[in-house]
């Protein structure tokens, strides 16, 4: 496979030498896009990842790549050539399957109606497939339940089901600073020995009061670090529901559209984290 800067050097000389007036008339000069796109080149090779690997980065990066000159990169490469590297790029990768938790047990969960939306959202990714996981059904952590080095059935398909996961998506809702009791259970099940969490990426999600559930999720880092679980750092995903405009209905469902564009992103970068934890392996 052609290296990617190439590529992008190629279709930007394309740019330059047939779409110039539809570039005028949609985005403006084409020489500042020509600069634009260098400067965003440069940035890759600073970060100095392989190929398509960079572009999945740029995006999940765009709050801290080189501003909008990133987001018009992505615009340019989705309007052009982009289903081609990512065509390419998928050829050679496996699936990523991503396990989702939800912290609340709530009918019309906020965080339950986050995880509706990332799945249906992931839907539009090319490698990446989400199974939402129930973990209301696992008994409160009791070692009395392990029997002859054996878990109850329910907690032992639960691990299962981390075990042969990628990575996790946990919808975190905030209770009192921290995250909740039902989600701490199920932590700790998956961590009874073998640790099944070990090694693999995260990326948490909240809503919440005015911190939007902010410091839940650095609780929920800190109980990571024991785990060997790996976050995703950028981008983070808070939400305060309790402010107008309205960001769920009342059954839950994210309606935001600016929040399921965020989350569309915490997805990328987490399907590239992990792609890229697991070529570190
Ligand atoms: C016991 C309890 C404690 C809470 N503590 C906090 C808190 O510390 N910070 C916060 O932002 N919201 C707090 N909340 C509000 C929750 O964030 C809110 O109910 C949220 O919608 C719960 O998520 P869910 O909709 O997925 O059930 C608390 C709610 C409960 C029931």
């Amino acid at each position: 496979m052609a290296n990617l800067q190439d590529s992008l050097l190629a279709d930007l000389e394309d740019l330059s030498d047939n779409d110039n007036e539809n570039l005028d008339e949609d985005n403006g000069d084409a020489e500042h896009m020509e600069e634009d796109i260098n400067r965003d080149l440069a940035d890759i090779e600073v970060l100095n990842y392989d190929d398509l690997d960079s572009v999945s980065i740029l995006i999940g990066s765009t709050t801290s790549l080189a501003g909008g000159a990133a987001k018009e990169l992505m615009i340019r490469l989705d309007s052009r050539n982009w289903h081609r590297y990512i065509e390419s790029a998928m050829a050679a990768k496996p699936i990523i399957k991503v396990v989702a938790i939800c912290g609340s047990l709530r009918k019309a969960s906020y965080h339950r109606g986050l995880l509706r939306s990332a799945i249906e959202l992931s839907e539009s990714i090319d490698g990446m497939s989400i199974e939402y996981l129930d973990i209301s059904p696992l008994p409160m952590l009791n070692t009395d339940l392990e029997v002859d080095g054996k878990y109850p059935p329910v907690v032992e398909a639960f691990r299962q089901k981390i075990l042969h996961s990628d990575c996790f998506l946990f919808a975190s809702p905030e209770y009192n600073y921290s995250i909740t009791a039902l989600l701490k259970n199920a932590i700790d099940w998956a961590s009874r020995p073998p640790n099944v969490w070990a090694n693999k990426a995260a990326a948490i999600l909240s809503v919440g009061g005015s911190f939007g559930g902010g410091l839940a999720q650095y609780h929920l880092r800190q109980v990571g670090v024991f785990l060997d679980l790996h976050f995703i750092n950028k981008p983070e995903f808070y939400l305060n529901a309790f402010q107008p405009p309205a960001k769920f209905d009342d059954d839950g469902n994210l309606i935001d559209p600016d929040a399921k564009e965020r989350l569309k992103l915490v997805l990328l970068s987490l399907n590239a984290f992990t792609l890229r934890l697991q070529q570190d392996d």
